[in-house]
């Protein structure tokens, strides 16, 4: 039998729909602001935050090259499953290098340990980072095989490939 009034749950579901819609345009309309409030980056801010990026890649390198390191030196207990994933990890965030460079910050006031030359001899830097790559793959691999001398040979040169690049491309 219609009546004048909704039935309860008709009503509820007609506030339920509104105040959702409302909730919703009042969202849209506090990102709008916060957009339109917040200036596009300056070259200097965006210089800043390419050098934030590759620092991140290398930290995170650094935490997982520790336990190879230490294996390598023997003060770390030898483990081909820890030296397989780590390797893998490296290989994988030495791949970003060279795209994380590709940001010319020579020209900004940045805290940067990156020497000018990376964009003097960008080649040799993206090959020393292919280095990288490659034997850190050498090394996931051998850790795979089951080889545990061959394993651990490849241990250094993984090492050897941070210092080569560094040597010529980072400020002490
Ligand atoms: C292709 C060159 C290259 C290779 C290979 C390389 N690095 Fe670096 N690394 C750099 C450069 C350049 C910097 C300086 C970055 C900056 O300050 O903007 C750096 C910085 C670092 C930093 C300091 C990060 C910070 O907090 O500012 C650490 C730690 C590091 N590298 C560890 C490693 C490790 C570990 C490896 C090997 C697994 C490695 N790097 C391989 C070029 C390289």
């Amino acid at each position: 039998m219609p009546g004048p009034f909704l039935n309860l749950r008709e009503r509820d579901d007609m506030i339920d729909a509104t105040s959702g819609r409302l909730a919703l345009l009042g969202l849209l309309a506090w990102t709008g602001t916060a957009v339109a409030q917040q200036p596009p980056p300056t070259p200097e801010q965006r210089a800043q935050t390419a050098v934030e990026t590759r620092q991140a890649i290398f930290k995170l390198m650094n935490h997982n090259m520790a336990p190879i390191g230490g294996m390598a030196r023997g003060t770390t207990p030898f483990d081909a499953a820890i030296a397989e994933r780590n390797a893998t990890r490296i290989a994988q965030l030495a791949d970003m290098i060279a795209e994380t460079f590709v940001p010319d910050t020579r020209a900004f006031k940045v805290e940067t340990r990156a020497l000018p030359k990376i964009w003097d001899n960008a080649d040799d830097f993206k090959a020393k980072a292919q280095d990288l790559i490659r034997h850190a793959t050498a090394l996931a691999a051998a850790a795979r095989s089951g080889d545990q001398a061959a394993t651990i040979a490849a241990l250094r040169p993984l090492g050897a490939a941070c210092s080569t690049c560094h040597d010529s491309n980072r400020a002490e």
